[in-house]
């Protein structure tokens, strides 16, 4: 097929990962085949499937339908308010939802996080998407912890923002605060910054995906002092 006479975006084809979700679902219908370490370790014939069942730990992929109750609720509400539910509402969200959720993060940070600092989005791609752009420019930089969630990468590689990686060590996979700050200081006033990405936020992501490792609230503090200390942004990403 002929390269359309418009041009598409460089950066997405630049630096943008295979998807893994559809790999994922591909490796979880194939269980028990070949795939399953159960299968190959088996003692007995490589014919008869293992006996453990497939558990699926993942989380945020929407493999399920909704409980019937939910979906049965979601419809007495859509015919209930059909404007509500179907038009424009506010910008930042009903104002309920935000009430709501101004003092659940009030409580669970334990200080105040008023209303008018509360904005909601249609899912936390679309969170990161709009604080990504709201914070960094093209040929700016945003750290984010290895392994990282590839949506975070795929966002900031269509943004021409650089990612920069912050290497984790298995098995506990946690971000190290002073690893981090050297980076901040190498990249935003050391004497090779000129020539490196200014770094404008870091993305820590607890309970983290991939690793599903969770973060201390000692190295949250500590990545909390340091970005304040280097007016940087502090994105925390809980989904
Ligand atoms: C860390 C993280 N952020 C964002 C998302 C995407 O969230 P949403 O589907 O609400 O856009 C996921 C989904 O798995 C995730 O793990």
């Amino acid at each position: 097929m002929a390269a359309p006479k418009y041009g598409l975006n460089p950066h997405l084809a630049k630096a943008c990962p295979e998807p893994p979700v559809p790999l994922a679902k591909a490796w979880a219908a194939s269980y028990p085949g070949s795939s399953s370490p159960f299968a190959s370790s088996s003692s007995s014939s490589s014919a008869s499937p293992p006996s453990q069942p497939l558990l699926n730990l993942a989380q945020g992929v929407p493999g399920h339908a909704p409980h019937a109750s939910l979906i049965e609720r979601m419809s007495q509400e859509a015919k209930r308010a059909p404007m509500e539910t179907h038009g424009y509402g506010h910008v930042f969200g009903d104002a309920s939802l935000r009430q709501a959720l101004s003092h659940d993060l009030s409580t669970v940070y334990g200080a105040e996080v008023s209303v008018d600092k509360v904005a909601c989005t249609a899912g936390c791609n679309m969170a990161a998407a709009v604080v990504f752009h709201a914070l960094a420019q093209p040929g700016e930089a945003i750290v984010l912890p290895t392994p990282w969630y590839f949506n975070h990468q795929m966002t900031l590689a269509s943004l021409a923002v650089e990612a920069v990686p912050l290497p984790t060590q298995s098995p506990a996979f946690l971000p190290s605060a002073q690893a981090f700050e050297d980076l901040v200081r190498r990249h935003n006033y050391g004497p090779a910054s000129s020539s490196l990405p200014r770094i404008k936020a870091v993305v820590l992501v607890t309970p983290n995906n991939p690793t599903g490792s969770i973060y201390p609230h000692q190295l949250l503090d500590d990545f909390y002092a340091i970005c304040a200390r280097e007016g940087v942004a502090l994105i925390v990403d809980e989904t």
